[in-house]
């Protein structure tokens, strides 16, 4: 099992290019099931996951062919399998977004009930409660989600409880072949939720107000192919960015999205660095200082995505002073705080939603463990930090969403390894 070996002390600096985005790469892919005609996906990034939701694709019938360059084109043409195994989406929770655009253009799936990372409960209900407001039946068995619309789906007016970011993604592809219009109320606003409609639109589906908690779909009765590029990850932008603020570094990100992660840039200012940015490019500038202790509580986009919080806390952890980091999205998404604390940190739990980091010093190396994808970079910016030898164990975790880690923590001067051992 490959593990990572980071020397920590070096000052982060120097340039990269951000990766497309993993959690805009999985709906569109996903939805590239909505039509017969062929679909060419760009920017795609080279993960796990997104090899996972290949290989899904692949288990439906669809035809799947990678170039070099990771555009993936897809021909979903009289799918056989409408059933999505649990094999596969027991590694991927995502996998569960292929459910929306099965149930619209072939009137069922059975999809198995998701694992993924373990934060939390993480249910569907969600998603089957869209569905089901668009008229389909649903049953479970034996361990999976049975979704049937013998007559097609119908527009409907629905309102989430809650705002999940898939949950409304796969509502959005089951209305975009319904019969009629839709209304979605309290929609996920992420831009990956605005990158797969336009995505959608760009398949002639009619989507408007993506963006907003007010999502209106009119439905149509097929979609046609399209060539669409995927945007740049916000997350892995927004994850080097702490990472260099936290060694006191300087880097420049091009191919960035810098309007997609304004509360993360924010909060980087406030924690001391110098931030500038153009249409597709960030510049952070830490200056060799230490970075401030900053309070944090994760929301829904616009707000601090819940997926930098663990990497934001590493940096806290070190940092002059104290802060509050909550997370409001997720239970159980502090699975780090105890492997930062075997580094030397002071990071104290209160209840399961609220961490108190008081800030150290510096760390010292020990090895750690993973333990899901986003806190295992925290130990990423953690190790960075630390005086001595990071032995990261599990880090497949990672690479379920860092591109090619390695290689960009050495072109910004990192001291890191890859070893299976
Ligand atoms: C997506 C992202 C993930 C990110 C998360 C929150 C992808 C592939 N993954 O995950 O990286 O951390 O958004 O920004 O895009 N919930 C329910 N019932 C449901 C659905 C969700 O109770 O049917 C709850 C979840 O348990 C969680 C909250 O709603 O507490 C938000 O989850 P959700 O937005 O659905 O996360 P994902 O879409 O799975």
């Amino acid at each position: 099992m490959d593990k990572l070996l980071i020397r920590g002390g070096n000052r982060l600096s120097g340039s990269l290019k951000v990766s497309g985005a993993k959690n805009s790469a999985l709906p569109i892919l996903a939805g590239s099931l909505l039509t017969d005609e062929s679909v060419v996906v760009g920017n795609v990034p080279h993960l796990h996951d997104v090899t996972t939701m290949i290989e899904l694709l692949g288990c439906l019938g669809a035809s799947v062919v990678l170039d070099e360059k990771m555009r993936v084109e897809i021909v979903a043409r009289d799918l056989k399998e409408l059933r999505a195994p649990y094999e596969l989406v027991k590694t991927m929770r995502a996998s569960f977004l292929v459910m929306g655009p099965l149930l619209a253009k072939y009137g069922r799936a059975d999809v198995s009930l998701p694992g993924g990372c373990a934060i939390g409960a993480r249910p569907v209900d969600q998603h089957l409660k869209g569905f089901e407001a668009l008229g389909a039946k649903i049953e479970v068995v034996d361990g999976y989600v049975r979704a049937t619309a013998k007559h097609g789906l119908k527009g409907a007016e629905f309102t989430f409880d809650l705002v999940t970011v898939t949950g409304t993604e796969n509502v959005i592809m089951a209305a975009c072949l319904a019969d009629g219009f839709t209304r979605i109320h309290n929609a996920a606003c992420e831009p990956e939720v605005v990158d797969l409609v336009e995505f959608l639109n760009a398949m002639g589906a009619r989507i408007s107000g993506h963006g907003t908690p007010n999502v209106e779909v009119e439905g149509v009765a097929t979609l046609n192919g399209c060539a669409f590029d995927v945007m740049p990850d916000r997350v892995e932008t927004g994850t080097y960015l702490i990472a260099a603020a936290a060694t006191g570094g300087r880097v420049r990100l091009d191919r960035a999205r810098p309007d997609t992660l304004q509360t993360v840039l924010d909060k980087l200012i406030e924690s001391g660095a110098e931030v500038s940015w153009g249409d597709d490019w960030i510049e952070l500038d830490m200056g060799g200082r230490r970075p401030r202790a900053v309070d944090i509580t994760t929301a829904p986009y616009p707000l601090f995505p819940t997926d930098m919080q663990a990497q934001y806390l590493a940096m806290n952890a070190i940092a002059d002073g104290t802060s509050y980091v909550t997370e409001t999205i997720f239970e159980n998404r502090f699975m780090h705080v105890q492997e930062i604390n075997r580094l030397g940190a002071n990071i104290e739990l209160e209840g399961s939603s609220t961490a108190i980091v008081h800030g150290v010093d510096g760390l010292k190396a020990a090895p750690v463990m993973a333990t899901d994808l986003r806190a295992s970079f925290s130990l990423v910016v953690a190790a960075l930090v630390a005086e001595g030898t990071t032995l990261i164990d599990r880090i497949y975790h990672i690479d379920r969403g860092y591109e090619t880690i390695e290689e960009k923590l050495l072109q910004l001067g990192a001291q890191v390894q890859r070893v299976s051992r």
